[in-house]
C-alpha cells in the first residue's frame, strides 16, 4: 500500500510502522501536527509546548509532504540523541522514507537532509577525518585577528547609514556582517562579498532563483579553490586543501559551502535577535549598561531564548530503540528541538529568570557534531554589536515593538526588519582602513547593494538624510558553469538516488 493510499479525509495518514502511525492519533484525535505551515510557524514556542503537553519529551510530527518524524522536545532527550551516535546516527541515507522512495525530488527538506560528503553527515572515523580538517582550519583564527576584520566591516557598514540617523539593523547591518567576515576568513576576493550576501539570503528564502543563487555560491568557491591551489594563503580554503586528512576536491567544496551557509544564517539571527533584545527589553539594556551583564552574557541569554537554529535535522535511529518513552524504529528520523529543549520546564521552571553566564544551552548542539564555529560566530556577533552600540550610543527602536515581524521557517525564523534611529553622525563616513588588516583598500562601492525602506512607521523626528542612492551594479556573476560539470543540485539528487 502506498503512502497516498493511506489518505484519510484529504490528509495523508502515515503507513503502519512509522512514528506517526504508532502515536495512535495526534492532539486533534485524527492526525498529527505538521511542523510546517501557518500554525507551527506563527508561534513555534506555543506549538512546541502543545506537543510537550500531549506527548512529553519526544513527539511524533509530520514534515513537509507529511513525512513522519520525531521531534525531540526534552533537554535531556536532546542531549542523549546528540551524544549517542551509536544509537542516533547523522547518516541520512538510513532514513526509511528515503529508502522507500517517499521523499519527493522537490521536497523542501532535501537541501538540508539529503546526504552530502561533509562532516555533518557521517559518524565515527570518517567524521573524525573530515571534522579535524575543519576544526584545525577554524582554530587557526585568533580572536584579535577576527576582531580586526569585524571592526573594519562594521565601521564600513555603519558609515553607509551613519549620517542619515536611521537604519534597518537587519538589512543594513546584521545580514551583511557575517558573510563579509567569512569571505575574508575563507580567503575569497573582496568583490565577492556583497554579491554572496545577496545569493546566500536568496538561497535560504527558497525563492525561484534559489538554484541560480546556489550555483553562484558554489562557482565562486570553485574558482577561489582553483586559484588557491596555485597561490596558497593564510586562509581556510588553503588549509582545507593542504590538510593531512587529504580531502578530495568535492569534499573541500562541500565543506566550504556548508561552512559559509551555516555560519551566515546563524550569525545573522544571533546579531538580529540580540539587537532586538537590547532595543526592546529595558531590563536587558539596563543590565548591560549597568555592568551586571556583559555582552557575551547577553548573547548566551539570546542563545537560550531564541537559538538561531530552532531545530536541527537530524539524527537517524541505527536500530529499534527508546527515547523519552517513545518506541523509535530503525531508520526513523529525529529532529533535535533546540529551542524546545532550551525551554524545557525540567531545566528552566521559570523562563523569566536570567541566565547570565550559563552556557549549557543547546544552541550549538553537543557531542561529536557540536558546532566547531561557535567561537567565530560569537566573536562576529559580539564585536559587531559592541562596535555598533559604541558608535551609535543613542540607538533606539523607531517602531512599536509589536510591529516587528518574523519570517517563519521550520528550522529557524528571522526578523524581517529592525528599524532604528539615532543622532546622525557625518564623521562616520568611510575612512581608509588603518592597521595591518589584509586586503588593503576600502571598497569603492557600498557594501549594502540596494537600500530598502527603513521605518515602517514615520519617525517622530525625521532625519534629513541624503536621497537614496541607486543600487550599484553587482559584481558580474561568474561565467556559466561548463556543461560537463553537474550543478550542485543535480549532483545531490544523483547521490540521493544512489
Ligand atoms: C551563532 C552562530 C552559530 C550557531 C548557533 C551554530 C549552530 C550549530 C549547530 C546547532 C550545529 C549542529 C550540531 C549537531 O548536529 O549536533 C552546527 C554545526 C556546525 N557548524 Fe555551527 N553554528 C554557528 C556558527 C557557525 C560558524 C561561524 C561556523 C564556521 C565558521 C559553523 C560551522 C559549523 C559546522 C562545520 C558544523 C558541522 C559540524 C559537524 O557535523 O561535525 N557554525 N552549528
Amino acid at each position: 500500500m502506498t503512502y497516498q493510499e493511506h489518505a484519510h479525509q484529504g490528509a495523508p495518514v502515515p503507513p503502519p510502522g512509522c512514528p506517526a502511525h504508532r502515536a495512535g492519533g495526534g492532539p486533534q484525535g485524527d492526525g498529527l501536527l505538521r511542523l510546517f505551515g501557518p500554525e507551527a510557524e506563527a508561534d513555534p514556542a506555543g506549538f512546541y509546548e502543545k506537543l510537550r503537553a500531549e506527548h512529553g519529551e519526544v513527539a511524533p510530527i509530520l514534515l513537509h509532504g507529511d513525512l513522519p518524524a520525531w521531534l525531540v522536545l526534552g533537554y535531556s532527550a536532546n542531549l542523549t540523541a546528540m551524544r549517542t551516535p551509536s544509537r542516533f546516527s547523522r547518516d541520512s541515507r538510513r532514513w526509511t522514507e528515503f529508502q522507500q522512495g517517499r521523499v519527493a525530488p522537490d521536497s523542501p527538506v532535501l537541501p538540508v537532509i539529503a546526504w552530502q560528503p561533509t562532516c555533518s553527515f557521517v559518524d565515527g572515523e570518517e567524521h573524525r577525518r573530515l571534522r579535524t580538517a575543519v576544526t584545525d582550519g577554524l582554530n587557526r583564527f585568533d580572536r584579535r585577528g577576527m576582531r580586526r576584520y569585524v571592526t573594519r566591516f562594521s565601521d564600513q557598514l555603519i558609515a553607509e547609514f551613519g549620517d542619515s540617523g536611521r537604519v534597518d539593523l537587519v538589512s543594513q547591518f546584521a545580514e551583511h556582517l557575517p558573510m563579509l567576515v567569512m569571505t575574508q576568513l575563507l580567503g575569497m576576493p573582496e568583490e565577492y562579498g556583497p554579491r554572496l550576501v545577496e545569493a546566500a539570503r536568496d538561497l535560504v528564502k527558497g525563492t525561484e532563483t534559489a538554484v541560480a543563487s546556489n550555483e553562484y555560491v558554489v562557482e565562486s568557491l570553485r574558482r577561489t579553490v582553483e586559484r588557491k591551489r596555485n597561490e596558497p594563503g593564510q586562509d581556510l580554503i588553503t588549509w582545507l586543501i593542504e590538510h593531512p586528512s587529504g580531502l578530495s576536491q568535492d569534499e573541500v567544496l562541500e565543506h566550504l559551502r556548508s561552512v559559509l551557509l551555516a555560519a551566515n544564517e546563524t550569525t545573522i539571527n544571533l546579531i538580529s535577535e540580540t539587537l532586538k533584545m537590547v532595543l526592546t527589553d529595558s531590563r536587558f539594556r539596563a543590565h548591560l549598561s549597568g555592568g551586571q551583564m556583559t555582552l557575551p552574557d547577553a548573547l548566551d541569554q539570546v542563545l537560550w531564548d531564541s537559538p538561531p537554529f530552532m531545530l536541527v535535522p537530524g539524527r537517524w535511529a541505527t536500530g529499534d530503540t527508546e527515547l523519552g518513552g517513545q518506541a523509535i524504529k530503525a531508520g526513523d528520523m529525529l529532529l533535535l528541538g533546540v529551542a524546545a529543549g532550551n525551554a524545557d520546564p525540567a531545566v528552566r521552571p521559570d523562563l523569566d529568570t536570567p541566565l547570565f553566564g550559563n552556557r549549557s544551552h543547546l544552541a550549538f548542539g553537543s557531542g561529536p557534531h557540536e558546532c566547531p564555529g561557535q567561537e567565530i560566530g560569537r566573536a562576529i556577533a559580539e564585536s559587531g554589536i559592541d562596535i555598533l552600540l559604541t558608535r551609535l550610543p543613542d540607538l533606539q527602536l523607531s517602531v512599536e515593538e509589536d510591529r516587528l515581524v518574523w519570517r517563519g521557517g521550520w528550522m529557524s525564523r528571522h526578523l524581517t526588519e529592525l528599524p532604528a534611529r539615532f543622532t546622525p553622525r557625518a564623521a562616520l563616513r568611510p575612512q581608509p582602513p588603518a592597521g595591518p588588516v589584509p586586503s588593503s583598500a576600502a571598497p569603492s562601492t557600498p557594501l549594502v547593494p540596494g537600500p530598502r525602506p527603513v521605518a515602517a512607521t514615520p519617525l517622530r523626528t525625521p532625519a534629513a538624510g541624503p536621497a537614496p542612492v541607486p543600487a550599484p551594479p553587482l559584481p558580474p556573476a561568474p561565467p556559466v558553469v561548463p556543461q560537463q560539470r553537474r550543478g550542485w543540485w543535480s549532483a545531490l539528487l544523483a547521490r540521493l538516488r544512489g
